[in-house]
């Protein structure tokens, strides 16, 4: 028998292994394995497929349960499987084609306003509230976590991505993930991968090696998956080496399954599904699949799973994987409810990631912050006395009532109507009279050259709106401002010095006119409460401390592809059929130096860097040091040593790695300080910036040898340097 405390022991640990075993079999992992195990033949071919929830099909009649959005995921009512409702994207709840009538949704600035903030704090803030305001609309899945590094500065969806390095987009993507899924709804992340460019995207194929592949784009949505843990990874339109994303067995099953252990589901983009054999190769979902050829994740998987023992078994991995996301994410238990979304907080949240993601460019005199003695301002085009530009396709948000301003694009398909530049109700010049108390403040729209070169003489102070809309499908040729944008800007600046330009561009542009502006600051797509927020910069209530997440380039020739492919030589065969000729986009050019890596690699100096950004203030860095060991470390003291408050974003490079000379971004911290106040920083190295990827032994291999590191304030601009010594290393994948 037993003594009582011997006896007590035992039974306590006999409960805690019941409660362990409770917990298991209520694990996300169990309760999906056991939902599956309970369906039949029939429903296993039900949460493989979806449609498109839009009333635009002649004859289409949505499900009862269906909100109008992007697409639609029947449930099993049965099983307590809720249906998947699916809403674009990462800027907020998306007005597909304006056909929800009900509401208006807050529309976030563009990706790269938020890449621009460096703060992933407020990242996740952003993320959690675009979720809160779909699960109010009834939705719980949300098509967000757009990943894609910045290839090529004329992407066309460049506004709805982060950056053109792995570690920022993985880091910011990751947080605005997990803040969207903090709502129990899932997020994807997208577009798996080496969605790098627009023009022809579905049928460009990207060539990029291994190991290019895994140090580049790959790391991103590695560590914005290690963060955000998405219920769902979004294939792309695009092939890679060959196979199309959604096809491919390396990208799919080998990368994201087997090498990352992702658990759970990759959905295809809408019209991306070249055929059943898709499920072989990893695809677990197919969306709105009347866009696809035939809808193959339906009765032909399930004729196929009947007949093949290894499809039956992949189809039930891809039920367990789809319920799994469910499960994790509490989409059973926390259903969406419509409710009244918070239109202040919505606001609020747009209005303080425009003010961190604003980069000030240029300020020659110190003309901003502008004076509160200024006497007269003109503003001048831009449409700057009605709204602020947003980005179009998929991710178009429409705040409160619409666009204040909807301007035709054009084109004669039957979309044509669709396209629209679309301004959200956030008016700056408003912003700027509020502002400008003591001024007189006019506006001319710069239409008319002679018109804005006169106000422009009269007055004391210029700011000029420029904006450059950029869109899903299509490209920016040429980086430059439109309708003459470049030449108003140049010749207004010419009559009068104190010209501001305030650019609303999806990315990079070009800027001939730079040297005759006193001071450039690039708003991007600023969001609904844009106005607002270029104004308080303007006047100094909000001290700028956006950086620059990617290289604004000087030159087209820069570029490691001069052209897009496909830009130039072909056009798609009417009815939107394949090209003549294959599309290659070779991105082994410069394969894992995307961006800043290219420009240190051939020395080429860039417009703008990386990481670059003006603030009111002044800050000074000393005291680096970096710590070794199982896990690379480094510390550095920031002060403040201006007068204003401000926030600051050191940046730690490394430069050299055993011997070979190369640029990555290591770490980064977003620092707020008082003035002469100063904080000892440090920021952790993850492994895998120091590494090369080795594709014979699959795994990361740090090489024995010295490593430097550079603090800076860009890229361009490194102070202090630091060597360590480190042991040969391999890590998984
Ligand atoms: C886009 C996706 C989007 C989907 C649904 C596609 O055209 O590439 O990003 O989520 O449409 O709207």
């Amino acid at each position: 028998m037993m003594n009582a405390p011997t006896h007590s022991i035992a039974i306590l640990a006999l409960l805690c292994s019941a409660s362990a075993v409770a917990q298991k079999a209520s694990s996300p992992e169990a309760k999906a394995a056991a939902t599956e195990a309970r369906m039949t033949d029939d429903e296993r071919v039900i949460l493989t497929n979806g449609i498109l929830a839009l009333p635009l099909i002649p004859g289409l009649k949505l499900p009862d349960d269906a909100v109008a959005g992007s697409g639609y995921v029947p449930g099993i009512l049965r099983l307590g499987v809720p249906s998947l409702k699916e809403t674009d994207a990462s800027l907020g709840v998306s007005s597909v084609f304006g056909l929800r009538k009900d509401d208006g949704a807050t529309a976030l600035p563009a990706g790269t306003a938020i890449g621009s903030t460096w703060n992933p704090a407020l990242a996740r803030i952003g993320g959690e509230m675009i979720g809160a305001e779909a699960r109010a609309k009834g939705f719980n899945v949300m098509l967000a976590g757009g990943v894609n590094i910045m290839r090529d500065p004329r992407n066309g969806r460049t506004f709805e991505y982060i950056s053109e390095d792995p570690l920022l987009s993985g880091i910011i993507a990751g947080e605005a993930v997990a803040g969207v899924q903090s709502n129990h709804i899932i997020s994807t992340v997208k577009h798996f991968a080496f969605n790098g460019q627009e023009t022809q995207r579905s049928y460009v194929n990207a060539l990029i090696s291994e190991e290019n592949a895994r140090e580049s784009d790959l790391l991103a949505f590695q560590i914005a998956i290690e963060r955000g843990k998405p219920g769902s990874v979004m294939c792309a339109y695009n092939r890679v080496n060959g196979p199309y994303t959604c096809d491919s067995d390396w990208l799919l099953n080998k990368v994201l399954k087997r090498d990352w252990g992702y658990k759970g589901f990759v959905m295809s983009d809408w019209g991306s599904v070249p055929g059943l054999q898709a499920a072989t190769n990893g695809l677990d979902q197919q969306s709105a699949a009347m866009l696809d050829k035939a809808n193959y994740f339906g009765a032909p998987l399930a004729q196929a799973a009947a007949k093949d023992p290894a499809m039956a078994a992949r189809l039930k991995d891809m039920n367990r994987r789809i319920l799994y996301a469910i499960y994790a994410n509490g989409l059973d238990t926390h259903p969406p409810v419509k409710a009244a979304r918070d239109k202040a907080r919505g606001l609020a949240v747009a209005e303080a990631i425009a003010k961190e993601g604003i980069v000030l460019l240029r300020n020659e005199r110190n003309i901003l912050p502008l004076a509160a003695t200024a006497r007269s301002i003109v503003v001048i085009g831009g449409y700057a006395d009605t709204g602020v530009l947003s980005g179009g396709g998929s991710s178009q948000v429409q705040g409160e009532g619409g666009p204040v301003a909807a301007i035709p694009v054009g084109g004669d398909g039957p979309m044509a109507f669709l396209s629209q530049e679309q301004y959200h109700r956030s008016n700056p010049l408003t912003a700027i009279k509020v502002q400008a108390k003591g001024a007189k403040v006019s506006f001319v729209r710069g239409n008319s050259l002679g018109e804005a070169v006169d106000a422009a003489r009269k007055a004391e102070v210029v700011i000029v709106f420029a904006t450059e809309w950029r869109s899903e499908g299509t490209d920016s040729i040429d980086l430059a401002l439109p309708n003459g944008q470049d030449q108003l800007i140049a010749a207004v600046a010419e009559a009068n010095p104190n010209t501001i330009v305030v650019l609303e561009t999806g990315g990079p542009v070009l800027m001939p006119w730079l040297g005759k502006t006193a001071a450039v600051l690039e708003a991007w797509y600023p969001g609904a409460r844009g106005g607002e927020a270029i104004a308080s910069i303007l006047f100094g209530q909000t001290n700028p401390s956006g950086r620059l997440p990617m290289t604004f380039p000087a030159s087209l020739d820069d570029l490691p592809r001069r052209w897009i492919e496909g830009e130039r030589t072909n056009s798609l065969a009417p009815g939107g059929e394949p090209p003549a000729q294959e599309v290659h986009a070779d991105y082994n050019v410069d394969g894992s130096d995307v961006g800043y890596r290219w420009h240190a690699r051939t020395g080429k100096p860039a417009l703008f860097a990386f990481g670059y950004g003006l603030t009111y203030t002044s800050f000074a860095y000393d005291g680096l040091r970096v710590t070794g060991g199982r896990q690379i470390s480094a510390s550095f003291t920031v002060r403040n040593t201006g007068e204003r408050d401000g926030a600051d974003v050191p940046q730690l490079y490394l430069v050299s790695a055993a011997g070979r000379r190369l640029q990555r971004l290591a770490g980064f911290e977003k620092v707020m300080l008082k003035p002469g106040e100063a904080r000892r920083v440090s920021v952790t190295v993850d492994p895998r910036i120091l590494a090369e990827w080795e594709s014979a032994r699959n795994g990361w291999r740090i090489e024995a040898g010295t490593y430097e590191f550079a603090l800076g304030r860009s890229a361009s601009d490194l102070k202090e340097r630091i060597a360590v010594r480190l042991q040969s290393k391999l890590l998984k994948p």
